[in-house]
């Protein structure tokens, strides 16, 4: 990888914390960090007495059954990495009862209605009951600790209360975001081995219905193991179908329970979540994560990243069904005392003022979403945003993929006024909380860089083939983690050999994350994007192998190649390019088709932006179609191929860069 930091750093302007961050007015606590030097106070007693440092941390922020007795164990080398592992606790009694004792009438969510004005309030106290209720009714079901459930729910606090009922009883949950087809549900469900499915009659985004219940009972076709049918009334839609006894109405299964249920001590290491995403293979993989350790590490990071204090209002956008809703919509805030908004419904509906008409209507002091979001907010003018009154905002978030600095600049001045601090964070699926981010009280920013690693992770920068380390400041290469953080994954579900494989083996000692990054002149980080065949589409993860199978599943598709092309609002889009076997012939309704069949089998998020139909794909003489010639195409960097001397044909390039052209 070639180095432009020197240029990056010249270019880029530094934003130090805001003045009402650093010197707050009266009655408003300062930040947990206020400078640079008690960051790396910390940062440094983390790496250099880890013992001592997660010690104080985890007792300060979780309650434990049995304490621990040793911190940290296993090696990166082996993957055998294990957190607290003597100590046990319940991850539903740390993030419900503590609060519900001390203050059961203090807000756990605010339930944003998808219809404005029908947002209602979810108390600790009333929390606790709705969990221990359902956690009874899982019960009744004789699920016991280590079953695994599946929750397939639109963004309702009733997801967040079913995560936790399966916690409290020690049930491992898996999530999978309501946007997904039948036919992706089913794989997970069967992947996990699920015999209970919890959902919601149908979900309402922007107005117009999501048919979740249908979408269970199609997918659940080919799931004969599944025994019940949890079912939520979100709409009360009469076109319901309902199966009894398999399907049972949630009211009426919790009327019958008694509304308290004790909560089972896990083992710090016993798995919460599983939660599938997509990595360079077809097949997603089902990333897991424990309890202790994940619990801290979402904690902790909301509590610092977010500077979040008593009485704040935490609103993250994230769905849910991805790790940022685990970590950042339900358990982190939940696990601090805090506040969380739960926001079902979509940023344009019923117009582009619906975020900041939410921060304004529940004076939100933290507020966190998706570049794509910012991006597309910020095509609808200033307007919508100015005219509401976001005076309650200190923090603001980005996360998902890298924010560019125009949108970083505008969601700073726009919607923080310039008086927030702005964070970007980096971190993944499998690392549970933030790895690189600012601290709103001390990091001098800049816009696009992620800046600098959160406490216990150690960082390097590691040459792409060699795998040596690039020592000092000013590299390129792919980034790497040098040991590992409470929050990190454990295994994938049922297949750690791909773990080991995936994360730990391409450079040996060192957890592999996937992204290129450069460490700058300043010792910043910025992170390059993905180096696999990962394809990041508004935030969302998805392989290219996926997108590649579900193409090939049609029957008129001899080969499919799909690659990522840059797009201005979702960062990268789908570009897929499909040959077609004999006897077929290429028109539109044909890739109308195509482009129905991948929705069908993975999901709308899926979907090809443009799927091209060539006469041949550019192949290796032994036939292995070389993707970087396509992602250059679409790039539009057809004049840098690079080295084609593996390419079999080369006569198909000037037929490949006309047919992209026609179509981009
Ligand atoms: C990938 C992880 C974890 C939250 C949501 C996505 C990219 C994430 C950033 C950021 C640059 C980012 C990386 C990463 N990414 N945040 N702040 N700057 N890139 O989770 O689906 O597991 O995807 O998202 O490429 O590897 P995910």
């Amino acid at each position: 990888m070639t180095s432009d930091n020197q240029e990056l750093t010249a270019q880029s302007a530094a934003y130090p914390p805001p003045e009402r961050l650093v010197n707050p007015e009266e009655g408003r606590e300062k930040p947990w960090i206020s400078s640079m030097a008690e960051y790396e106070a910390l940062y440094n007693e983390s790496i250099q007495q880890p013992d001592k440092f997660w010690t104080r941390t985890a007792n300060e922020l979780l309650t434990w059954d049995k304490p621990f007795t040793h911190v940290t164990q296993g090696s990166l080398n082996e993957g055998n990495m294990a957190w607290f592992s003597d100590g046990q606790l319940n991850i539903s009694y740390n993030c419900v009862d503590r609060w519900a004792i001390k203050d059961p009438n203090r807000v756990a969510f605010v339930y944003e209605a998808d219809e404005p004005g029908q947002a209602s309030k979810v108390t600790y106290g009333e929390l606790l009951a709705k969990v221990c209720g359902l956690a009874n009714v899982l019960h009744s079901f004789g699920l016991r600790k280590g079953d695994t459930v599946a929750i397939y729910m639109p963004m309702i606090p009733e997801a967040a209360v079913a995560m936790l009922a399966c916690a409290r009883l020690g049930l491992v949950h898996t999530v999978v975001f309501a946007g997904f087809s039948a036919a992706s549900l089913a794989e997970r469900v069967a992947d996990a081995r699920c015999r209970v499915v919890i959902t919601a009659d149908e979900g309402l985004r922007g107005s117009r219905p999501i048919r979740t219940k249908a979408i269970v009972d199609e997918a659940l076709k080919t799931c004969p193991e599944v025994e019940r049918v949890l079912v939520f009334r979100r709409t009360g839609s009469e076109q319901v179908e309902f199966n009894a006894p398999r399907d049972v109405w949630w009211h009426e299964a919790v009327a019958a329970q008694r509304p308290y249920c004790p909560p089972v001590p896990v083992s710090a290491e016993d798995p919460l979540f599983l939660l599938y995403t997509s990595g360079s293979t077809g097949k997603p993989k089902g990333v897991v994560h424990t309890s202790g350790g994940y619990l801290l590490g979402a904690a902790m990071t909301l509590k610092y990243v977010f500077d979040i204090h008593d009485g704040d209002v935490f609103c993250c956008t994230a769905d849910i069904g991805w790790i940022t809703g685990h970590s950042y919509v339900v358990y982190g805030p939940l696990a601090l005392g805090s506040t969380s908004v739960v926001f079902e419904s979509v940023p344009t509906y019923p117009d582009a003022s619906r975020y900041w008409k939410l921060v304004e209507d529940h004076r939100i002091t933290q507020f966190y979403t998706a570049p794509t979001a910012i991006r597309a907010l910020r095509r609808h003018g200033d307007d919508f945003v100015t005219k509401c009154d976001l005076s309650s905002l200190r923090v603001i978030g980005s996360v998902g993929e890298p924010i560019n600095p125009d949108a970083w600049t505008w969601y700073n001045e726009v919607v923080g006024g310039s008086r927030c601090a702005v964070v970007d964070t980096y971190w993944q699926t499998e690392t549970g909380s933030h790895v690189i981010t600012p601290l709103p009280g001390a990091t001098v920013a800049k816009p696009g860089s992620a800046t600098f690693p959160f406490f216990g992770v150690e960082l390097a920068i590691l040459d792409p083939t060699t795998g040596t380390e690039l020592e000092g400041n000013d590299v390129s290469g792919v980034l790497a983690i040098k040991r590992s953080w409470p929050s990190m994954a454990r295994t994938i579900a049922g297949d750690h050999k791909r773990f080991l494989e995936t994360y730990l083996r391409p450079y040996p000692g060192y957890y592999f994350a996937g992204d290129g990054a450069s460490r700058d002149a300043d010792g910043y980080y910025w992170i390059r994007g993905r180096v696999d065949d990962v394809i990041n589409v508004s935030g969302h993860r998805l392989s290219t192998a996926e997108v590649e199978s579900a193409l090939i599943g049609h029957n008129a598709v001899a080969e499919s190649a799909v690659v990522a092309a840059p797009d201005e609002l979702t960062g990268q889009s789908i570009c897929a390019f499909v040959t077609l076997k004999n006897g077929f012939e290429a028109n539109n309704k044909l890739k109308e088709e195509l482009v129905k069949e991948v929705r069908t089998r993975i999901g709308p998020i899926a979907t090809p932006k443009v799927l091209i139909l060539v006469d041949e794909l550019p192949k290796t003489r032994s036939g292995k179609i070389i993707r970087r010639i396509l992602r250059k195409v679409v790039a539009g960097e057809a004049d840098q191929l690079g080295d084609l001397s593996t390419l079999s044909d080369p006569s198909i390039l000037d037929v490949l860069v006309r047919e992209v052209s026609t179509a981009i």
